[in-house]
């Protein structure tokens, strides 16, 4: 049975991912999601381009060690019956490591990355999942809408938060990997 390490929020201290994690956050993500994770649909919505650093978090201890990480990426929203584009955002990976999980850290990290995102007034933010701590910071299903994912995969654990109505959500969608040109808005925005 793995122990589990007591660490209160208070003792970890919340930062902007650098390039420079990079390593260790994958290892993180092989760790608690197993490392087929890359097989996964929403996967495919992340290729070609990187998080946005400033509304992405990681968690570590005063001692610097990384406790858990949540990733934000820019995609598009396409409605299938106009083709209207939207810039929207995509949530995830989003971890805690296994030796610390349920101890209120993920909690801590995911309310850190909606507070960075409201702060910048950006959104709507989509995840592919069904871990019901996602309906404590507002994401909710899409039903009866419908957003596919990549290659005709349904998105049927698609969840969106929207707190301020960004846009108008089609009924009949999909989320897309992003063009870069139109992402200089998230880019483009200072890390804190
Ligand atoms: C999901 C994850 C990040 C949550 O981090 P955590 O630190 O363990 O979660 P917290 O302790 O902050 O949990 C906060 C609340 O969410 C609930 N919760 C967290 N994970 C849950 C799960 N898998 N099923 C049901 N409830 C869950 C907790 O019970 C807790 O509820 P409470 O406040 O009523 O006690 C972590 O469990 C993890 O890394 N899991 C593996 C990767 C994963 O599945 N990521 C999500 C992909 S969709």
């Amino acid at each position: 049975m793995t122990k589990h390490r007591q660490t209160p929020a208070s003792a970890t201290a919340l930062r902007c991912p650098e390039a420079e994690d990079t390593p260790v956050l994958e290892a993180l993500f092989d760790r608690a999601f197993g490392p087929d994770r890359h097989s996964k649909g929403a996967y495919r919505l992340r290729e070609g381009s990187s998080p946005i650093l400033s509304l992405s978090r990681v968690m570590q201890t005063q001692g610097g060690e990384i406790l858990g990480a949540a990733l934000v990426w820019p995609v598009l929203l396409r409605c299938l019956i106009s083709g209207a584009i939207n810039d929207v955002l995509l949530f995830g990976p989003f971890a805690v490591d296994p030796a610390r999980q349920g101890q209120r850290l993920g909690l801590t990290l995911l309310n850190a990355v909606m507070d960075a995102i409201d702060r910048q007034s950006v959104g709507p933010v989509f995840l592919v999942g069904d871990n019901p701590i996602y309906k404590r910071v507002g994401f909710a299903p899409l039903a009866p809408r419908s957003i596919m994912l990549p290659g005709g995969i349904d998105g049927d654990r698609v969840k969106v938060r929207d707190q301020r109505g960004h846009i108008r959500i089609p009924s009949i969608g999909e989320l897309a990997p992003p063009v870069p040109e139109r992402m200089n808005r998230f880019y483009g925005t200072a890390a804190e």
